[in-house]
């Protein structure tokens, strides 16, 4: 399999919106529960005025869009930190795609001149966690019990992933708005 990697394309939005959406469905991992129209996923992670940087990674042979990822603002985060979601194919995990996807972003990241990346990362993904922590990102803190639609209580594990000097410090105020 060959990815290739590059910037989001409005007409990439169906697409996006069906892998996500199977991922939804499946349950586990993500913590978002609700579906997505295409309009929505647009304006919430593709090309909205929160969005900085979404990338989607290609099979080469096939054409087909085998992930996505997404790098925005936060509204708790600091400007110089963004926000960072990844999304594999339900049926296509652990092939490298998350990983190609995020080497670029770090890339993109570092040109915007973003301090950081933060990743809230559900406790019981390991998938998840294993993922972020492979890329470099550290434990910054947990939010603890925040529930789900059915009310059970889950964990939110933020990690860091430093792009510069500052922000590889622990900054108490950072911290905060997750409590
Ligand atoms: C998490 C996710 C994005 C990883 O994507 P991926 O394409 O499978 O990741 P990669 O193949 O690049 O894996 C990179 C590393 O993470 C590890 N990893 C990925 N998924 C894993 C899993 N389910 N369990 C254990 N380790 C896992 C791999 O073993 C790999 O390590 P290696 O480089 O030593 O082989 C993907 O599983 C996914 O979309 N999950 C559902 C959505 C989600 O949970 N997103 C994260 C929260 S936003």
């Amino acid at each position: 399999m060959t990815i290739i990697v590059r910037l989001v394309a409005p007409e990439d939005a169906p697409a996006l919106a069906e892998l996500l959406n199977a991922i939804i469905a499946r349950g586990g991992t993500t913590a978002l529960e609700d579906a997505f129209s295409s309009e929505q996923l647009a304006e919430t992670y593709l090309n909205g005025p929160n969005v900085l940087v979404c990338l989607v990674a290609v099979e080469t042979d096939s054409a087909r869009i085998e992930g996505f990822q997404t790098l925005g603002r936060y509204p708790n985060l600091p400007d110089n930190i963004g926000d960072i979601g990844t999304f594999a194919r339900v049926d296509g995990t652990q092939r490298g795609v998350g990983s190609a996807l995020f080497a670029e972003m770090a890339a993109q990241a570092r040109a915007l001149g973003l301090s950081a990346i933060n990743a809230t990362i559900r406790s019981d993904n390991i998938g998840g966690l294993t993922f972020y922590g492979k890329q470099g990102f550290v434990d910054f803190g947990v939010t603890h019990g925040v529930p789900l639609k059915d009310g059970k209580l889950v964990d939110r594990v933020h990690k860091r992933f430093a792009l510069s000097i500052e922000g590889n410090q622990n900054d108490k105020t950072q911290v905060e708005v997750f409590a």
